[in-house]
C-alpha cells in the first residue's frame, strides 16, 4: 500500500510523531512529508493519504494546513481512504483539546474521502474538543506535552486498529 502522511507541524511534535506511525507502518511504501511542500495532486498517487495537525490559537489547525485546506477538492478527495491524526495540550487547553484536527476532518468528509482509524477517547485528561465525533476521535490524539511516555504505544496500538479498517473497507468494497 502506498501512504502518503503530510504533516503540519510548528515546533515539532507533530513531525515526530509523523515519523513514529511511518516507522510503525514500514511493512508500507510509505512518504512523509510536510504539507507545506504537498501539492494535493500528488494525493492520486496514493492508497492511503494520514493526515496530522497540532492545535495553536484558539484551538485551530496548524497555520501551514490552511492553504492546503482550502484547495481541498471532491475531484481529489472523494473516494480516497484517509487516516487523521492530531496533537494538542490537555493540561493548558482541556477545553479545546486537540481541536485542530477537525478542520481537516470536515474538510475531507465534506469532499467524500472515507475516514478510517477513529480512535477511543479513553486514557485522556481533557474537558471538551471538537476531534470527538459520537464517542470517539476523528483519529489519534497525542499529547506530547504531558503523555509523550505514551506517544509510541498510543502510535503501536492506533496502527494495530487502522490495519483492520483497512482490511474491512477492501472486504466490502470487493
Ligand atoms: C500559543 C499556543 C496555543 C496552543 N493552543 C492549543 C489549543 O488550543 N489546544 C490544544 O490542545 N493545544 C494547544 N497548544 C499545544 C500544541 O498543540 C502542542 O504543543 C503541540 O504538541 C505542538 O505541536 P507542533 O510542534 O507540531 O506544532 C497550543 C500551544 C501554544 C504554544
Amino acid at each position: 500500500m502506498k501512504i502518503l502522511i503530510g504533516y503540519g507541524s510548528n515546533t515539532g511534535n507533530t513531525a515526530y510523531v509523523a515519523e513514529v506511525i511511518s516507522f510503525a507502518l514500514a511493512e508500507h511504501k510509505v512518504t512523509v512529508q510536510n504539507i507545506k511542500t504537498i501539492n494535493i495532486e500528488t494525493f492520486r498517487d496514493y492508497d492511503l493519504l494520514i493526515f496530522g495537525t497540532s492545535t495553536w490559537s484558539n484551538g485551530e489547525v496548524q497555520k501551514d494546513w490552511k492553504d492546503s485546506l482550502s484547495k481541498f477538492n471532491k475531484d481529489i478527495l472523494s473516494g480516497k481512504l484517509v487516516a487523521l491524526f492530531g496533537l494538542g495540550d490537555s493540561v493548558m487547553f482541556p477545553e479545546q483539546f486537540a481541536n485542530g484536527v477537525r478542520e481537516i476532518y470536515d474538510s475531507v468528509v465534506n469532499n467524500g474521502a472515507i475516514v478510517i482509524g477513529y480512535w477511543k477517547n479513553e486514557g485522556y485528561n481533557y474537558i471538551f474538543s471538537r476531534a470527538l465525533i459520537g464517542e470517539k476521535f476523528c483519529g489519534l490524539i497525542i499529547d506530547q506535552d504531558n503523555e509523550s511516555n505514551l506517544t509510541v504505544q498510543r502510535v503501536v496500538d492506533w496502527i494495530k486498529e487502522l490495519q483492520k479498517d483497512i482490511v474491512n473497507y477492501i472486504n466490502v468494497k470487493n
